[in-house]
């Protein structure tokens, strides 16, 4: 099973200077920038904010409202798993239905929400491209076929969810 996101050992403080050093002079930066926070560290910390609003002379509301209206950033650390389950049309047709149900009575929570233990987080997906083979699944960012409940289970056991 491969992590959720390229992360290193990087600290908040160097992912900034990093980020500030690739994208701060360019217009327009303040996606590029929290893009590549978010790639060195997972997710872009809270603390990370006043010193990039100082920075680039932009307000923190503002930062925060560009990391909150983009899905795509996290402000908290990836979940060992990120299972994202498609429920559109053709994989409804196959099956998607009661397998989202199963995930979810597994997992105990709901889409964008994370697991009793917060290893788990599950998120609905759109079409992933793999229509004719669903239900598909994307598991830490890799797109899976034919997924059963047996396949949730076995994904689930890795990482210590029980049943
Ligand atoms: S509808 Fe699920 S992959 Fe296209």
């Amino acid at each position: 099973m491969t992590t959720p996101s390229a992360q290193n050992n990087s600290t908040p403080a160097h992912a900034l200077a990093t980020a500030l050093a690739e994208h701060a002079h360019k217009e327009g930066s303040l996606l590029p920038i929290l893009h590549s926070i978010q790639d060195q560290l997972g997710y872009i910390p809270n603390e990370i904010i006043l010193p990039l609003s100082q920075a680039i002379h932009r307000s923190r509301a503002e930062i925060h409202g560009v990391i909150s209206f983009y899905a795509h950033f996290r402000t908290q650390p990836p979940a060992a798993l990120h299972l994202a389950l498609c429920r559109a049309e053709a994989c409804q047709a196959r099956g998607a239905n009661a397998l989202i149900a199963h995930a979810q009575e597994r997992l105990g929570c709901d889409f964008h929400q994370r697991s009793q233990t917060h290893d788990v987080h599950l998120e609905p997906a759109y079409c992933l491209g793999l229509c004719a083979q669903g239900p598909a699944a994307m598991l830490n960012e890799q797109p899976v076929a034919h997924v059963t409940p047996h396949h949730i289970d076995e994904w689930l056991n890795q990482v210590g969810e029980s049943a």
